[in-house]
């Protein structure tokens, strides 16, 4: 952050008064106004339900430049990352700030590896929910248990204790996931195995059984690790900035995770893959997507296409694109021709990038769009789609909450409020109300 060279001047053209606060510039994308005098200064507070025009902190890891449809992680783009990397590598990237070499890699990945397991004591957390509980509220409550398991990595101002947090939440993702699919099918928990790699892993305890050996494909191993990084991190949104308020106030790593997930889960976050998928089955033929479209726009009608728009791409989501070539790869290496949910997700995409409303609006395919397609043709039930978000942005959440606490300008979250309840009342007594 550059020191204030311009400033803003805000003026009460009642009383003529003036305040002048500093601009200050990032190194790249829009300047911010240096508004932490405001309230002390003017006795008011700045109004932005939704932080539209917010900026909550000062970040290094993730750009995105929303006009453009572009999406960097520590100044990589995200098409060379998706396409040129594997997953623990962008993990490396965004925990420490810089692409690791070789030898660097091997020590992470060997890291990550013998954290994967979790505590057997865990198995009887699962054993709590019903066999039909969303995976989503299983991973809520295993991942905010993790706290209870792992004492020696709760002492937030310890950098070792936080490394470990840190290597223990990215590992033991994939496991704890898993499980919630394995609890799900009545199966047995599959163990992770070290001769796998992180993507590799995941799938084996997904679909890996005690009664036959499962060969990993390697296309869906790569589809997987691609899906991986296209969700690792994405600046501040919803989830990331429930991580990190909750951090603000000292609460260990696990929790704090733990609330992401739970902010992530709702359909226009995280949940919109799941409900993607919903949404095309409820479509159902390509001949009912002209319905649907006018359903959306219809402004007294609540219905919003699911897998479009996005609070600050307002162009293609450059994830989106890679996410539909995976797809296709996908789809090609299953055998899977001429996908019907396919088919009604392409007429839609026609429709975002054609129809005036769509182009008004700004509304394109999102990151959400095309996972779900690829995620029911490997297999995945659709109650997993969101988990399998969580478990990639594990390592972005973790990022950013590392980057919070490191941060010497960090301090609690507490925003206030335009109060339109009642001013002073007397008290009312039970005989009189
Ligand atoms: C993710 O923030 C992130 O970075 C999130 C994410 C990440 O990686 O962390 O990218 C992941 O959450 C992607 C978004 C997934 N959600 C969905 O696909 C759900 C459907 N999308 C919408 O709910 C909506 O587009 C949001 C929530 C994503 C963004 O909403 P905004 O920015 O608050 O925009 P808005 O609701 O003010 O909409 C602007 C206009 C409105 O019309 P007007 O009131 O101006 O007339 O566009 C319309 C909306 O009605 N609109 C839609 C629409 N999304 C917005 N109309 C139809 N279908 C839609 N999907």
């Amino acid at each position: 952050m550059t020191d204030a060279k311009k400033t803003v001047t805000f003026t009460d053209n009642q009383t003529g008064k003036t305040w002048e606060y500093p601009v200050l510039s990032g190194s790249v994308g829009p300047d911010v106004v240096d508004i932490r005098k405001f309230y002390a200064d003017t006795g008011m507070f700045t109004y932005d339900p939704g932080y539209t025009s917010t900026g909550s902190c000062s970040s290094a890891i993730t750009y995105i430049d929303g006009d453009a449809g572009v999406l960097l992680h520590r100044g990589y783009h995200i098409s060379d990352l998706a396409t040129k990397c594997k997953f623990p590598e962008v993990a490396y990237l965004l925990l420490r700030g810089e692409l690791p070499n070789e030898t660097e890699l091997k020590d992470f990945e060997k890291t990550l590896t013998y954290h994967t397991m979790v505590h057997e004591q865990l198995h009887k957390f699962y054993d709590g929910f019903r066999r039909d509980a969303h995976p989503m509220a299983i991973m809520c409550g295993a991942v905010g248990a993790l706290s209870a398991f792992y004492h020696d990595s709760l002492d937030i101002h310890d950098p070792t204790q936080r490394m470990i947090a840190q290597h223990r939440l990215v590992a033991k993702m994939p496991t704890i996931a898993a499980w919630a699919f394995k609890y799900s099918q009545g199966q047995p928990f599959m163990y992770p195995r070290n001769n796998l790699t992180y993507a590799e892993n995941f799938l084996h305890m997904m679909f890996s059984t005690p009664c036959e050996d499962y060969v990993v494909s390697p296309v869906l191993a790569r589809a997987m690790d691609r899906i991986l990084i296209l969700h690792a991190d994405h600046e501040q949104n919803a989830s990331t900035s429930t991580v990190r308020l909750a951090g603000s106030s000292g609460a260990n790593p696990f929790a704090c995770i733990a609330a992401g997930i739970a902010s992530l889960w709702g359909p226009a976050h995280g949940g919109a893959n799941e409900a993607v998928l919903k949404m095309l089955n409820e479509i159902g033929t390509p001949d009912r997507v002209d319905e649907f479209v006018n359903k959306a726009k219809d402004k007294n009608d609540p219905f919003r296409l699911m897998g479009f728009g996005h609070r600050v791409y307002k162009n293609y989501d450059p994830r989106a694109k890679i996410m539909a070539e995976t797809c296709k790869e996908v789809l090609a290496e299953l055998g899977i021709e001429n996908d019907p949910l396919l088919e009604i997700a392409l007429r839609l995409e026609k429709y975002a990038l054609e129809d005036d409303y769509f182009i008004e609006k700004k509304l394109y395919p999102n990151v959400d769009f095309y996972s779900g397609i690829i995620f029911k043709a490997m297999g995945i039930p659709v109650s997993m789609f969101t988990c399998l978000f969580a478990l990639a942005r594990t390592v972005g959440w973790i990022s950013q909450w590392k980057e919070m606490i490191e941060d010497p300008d960090q301090k609690i979250g507490r925003p206030r409020q335009l109060f339109t309840g009642s001013d002073h009342r007397d008290f009312v007594p039970m005989d009189k109300r």
